[in-house]
């Protein structure tokens, strides 16, 4: 597989590249789109061979079971993370996304207050919104460069009106991974306060060579009875598009209550989403996955070093994915300013930091997974941008 190929994807409905100019005004014709959360690779032959299986079949009917991608996840969980995650105990879901809503709508009343750790993934909150529930914010702090929960602030802070807590683990923006130890305090300070746990792993999958990610589960099992794990193939294999999630629950009840809720809804995983998961999650995509987290994380260096050659800029130093995180405070700039360089000067698109909420606003969020060949040339064009402050 060659990483270093250069695709186009403009034209094909990608969200990332056709609503590029619509989200920063940057155009598609010479513009690099660094948001939306997806990768710029061809999709590997195992996956193109699970589609081709499907053409063959030349029928899109109704399927008998879910199971294989449940079995597969299973397989996957155990494999790579070491997780005994029982297929029974999984439901899949229209992405994670929706298994957020779900699972709150399901587990949660309008009004209850949801803990988040900001800054972090916009969707967390906007679901937590449009889901009427109220966002409860426990801010990061920046220790030896790196994200770090406040434990002390954050049980200091509770009122009571606390129902659940929303977690990315890996953490989504700068891909910090959460320490097993880290997860016992979380799962310590659930257990004090009643607290379900929600644990969002899509990324998981995507640690940079020589870190090591422990599921929520396995650092904590006594946790089980009150924690849902949210997990996908999609951002390790590129297949959002594809929109399958799947939620663990361990608990037999809660388990039964959301099956109840996806059933009502008549909410079903899709034929594409099933073969492709299933294919994915595979001897071969395990290869593939090996190859792909050591050429981000050598893009991850290359983007962080060239951002650090820029005066003022603070990327923060990443142990997974490929969302880097920079903070422009020490420019002195205005947000407005600096998006005047980023997407005006570079026409580079990154994500807004401000969405991801308290300690985003000086921040812009770039997507580092794309050929190297353009990403080095959004480094220069980054570089020129601020070319003034050398
Ligand atoms: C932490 C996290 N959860 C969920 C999602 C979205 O998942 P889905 O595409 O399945 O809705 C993302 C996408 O970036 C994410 O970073």
């Amino acid at each position: 597989m060659n990483f270093d190929e250069v695709i186009d994807r403009r034209g094909t409905n990608s969200a990332k590249w056709d609503r590029m100019q619509a989200y920063s005004g940057v155009s598609p014709d010479d513009g690099i789109a660094m948001w939306v959360a997806d990768m710029d690779f061809r999709a590997p032959d195992f996956l193109q061979e699970a589609v081709q299986g499907l053409l063959d079949k030349a029928n899109y009917g109704y399927f008998a079971s879910d199971e294989p991608a449940r079995q597969a996840v299973a397989w996957w969980m155990r494999e790579r993370h070491g997780w005994d995650a029982d297929p029974e105990w999984m439901s899949n879901t229209a992405g994670l996304g929706h298994a957020i809503a779900q699972v709150l709508e399901t587990f949660t009343d309008p009004g209850d207050e949801i803990i988040i750790f900001s800054p972090v993934y916009h969707e967390f909150s906007h679901k937590i919104r449009l889901c009427e529930r109220t966002v409860h914010e426990s801010p990061l702090v920046i220790r030896d460069g790196v994200y770090h929960m406040d434990f002390d602030a954050l049980e200091a802070g509770l009122t009571g009106r606390e129902k659940a807590m929303l977690i990315s683990s890996p953490h989504n923006p700068a891909g910090r991974i959460w320490t097993p130890d880290e997860l016992r305090r979380l799962a310590a300070i659930c257990e004090r306060h009643n607290l379900l746990i929600i644990a969002d792993e899509i990324h998981h999958d995507l640690i940079h060579p020589g870190q090591n990610f422990t599921p929520f589960l396995v650092a904590a099992p006594e946790a089980a009875p009150g924690t849902l794990v949210l997990t996908a193939a999609s951002k390790t294999f590129n297949i959002a598009g594809a929109r399958l999630g799947t939620v663990t629950i361990p608990d037999p009840e809660k388990r039964s209550r959301f099956q109840t809720a996806l059933i009502a809804h008549q909410v079903q995983p899709n034929l594409l989403g099933i073969e492709l998961t299933r294919a994915a999650y595979s001897p071969r995509g395990a290869k593939w996955v090996d190859t792909l987290v050591a050429y981000l994380a050598g893009n991850a260096q290359l983007f962080n070093d060239g951002m650090a050659q820029i005066p003022g800029l603070r990327a923060m130093p990443m142990q997974s994915t490929y969302l880097a995180w920079v903070d422009f405070s020490g420019t002195g700039m205005g947000m407005d300013e600096v998006l005047e360089r980023v997407d005006g000067q570079a026409r580079i698109a990154p994500s807004r930091g401000v969405d991801f909420g308290t300690g985003g606003e000086t921040c812009l969020r770039f997507n580092v997974g794309t050929a190297r060949p353009r990403l080095q040339e959004a480094i220069t064009r980054l570089q020129e941008a601020f070319s003034d402050l050398q």
